[in-house]
């Protein structure tokens, strides 16, 4: 099995400021990892360090076996990782064609057609609102069309921060579900959650961070059923 992301004590932060220690993680391809945590115990800062948008500090990130670590995101999205970011994700007064526009602006015009009506496959929901404004869009909407924004640069690998904070249930288990499926289009996953039990049950593997160091990893059918973990991570039953 092909490992995408491979961790060994990364230590990162904010300029001066430290917030991780020691990660270890690894990603293998085709899986689907989720990455839980207490709020602000690091889980964004984990993600952004990986993608080169945090300080990076220290230790080794091997993205499909080559040394990556402290790479600028740029070089990171050409060799097929993207990132979604957990707020401010889309450009609110451009449309939905031209945020998706935004995702690909240095390719050709004939290869961007071609991924933003292949997002727009993947996503259907945003075909008819394809010429309104991302401002009107509901929240599920919106993160959606973030994803298939982020789907533009045709990634290998996809971060995602928290997709579906402050959504309805039942938006909340299609976007779940929307990212399971990209698994199908040969597309490994990462997501951080603090509200995890819907990407745990989609997930093959889990992480637990707490104060900026891992504390935990298993099996992600063990981490929901485990009460210890419950009780401390993943909040009430439901
Ligand atoms: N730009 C920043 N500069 C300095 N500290 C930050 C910055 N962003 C977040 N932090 C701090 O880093 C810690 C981890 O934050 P974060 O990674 O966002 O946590 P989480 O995503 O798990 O809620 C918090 O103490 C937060 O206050
Ligand atoms: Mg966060």
């Amino acid at each position: 099995m092909t490992r995408v992301l491979e961790v060994r004590g990364l230590e990162g932060g904010y300029g001066s400021v430290q917030i991780l220690y020691e990660i270890d993680m690894h990603v293998d391809e085709g899986e689907f990892v989720t990455i839980i945590g207490p709020n602000g115990c690091g889980k964004s800062t984990l993600i952004k360090t990986i993608f080169g948008i945090a300080t990076y500090y220290g230790g080794d990130i091997e993205y499909m076996g080559q040394d990556v670590s402290g790479w600028r995101t740029d070089q990171l999205v050409n060799h097929g990782i993207a990132y979604v970011p957990q707020i401010d994700n889309v450009f609110p007064s451009l449309s939905v064609e031209e945020n998706l526009q935004m995702g690909g602006n240095t390719l050709p015009n004939n290869i961007l057609n071609e991924r933003i009506e292949r997002s727009l496959e993947m996503f259907p929901d945003l075909r008819s609102r394809e010429h309104d404004l991302a401002a009107s869009l509901s929240g599920g909407e919106r993160q959606m069309l973030a994803i298939s924004r982020a789907l533009i640069s045709d990634p290998k690998f996809l971060l995602l921060d928290e997709p579906t904070a402050a959504l309805s249930p039942l938006y909340q288990q299609q976007i779940i579900e929307r990212i399971d499926s990209l698994r199908e289009d040969g597309i490994t996953i990462l997501i951080v959650e603090q509200n995890a039990r819907l990407s745990l049950a989609r997930s093959d593997r889990g992480y637990i961070l707490a104060n900026g160091k891992m504390v935990h990893t298993g099996d992600a059918q063990h981490i929901l059923t485990d009460p210890e973990i419950g009780e401390y991570f993943l909040g009430s039953t439901h």
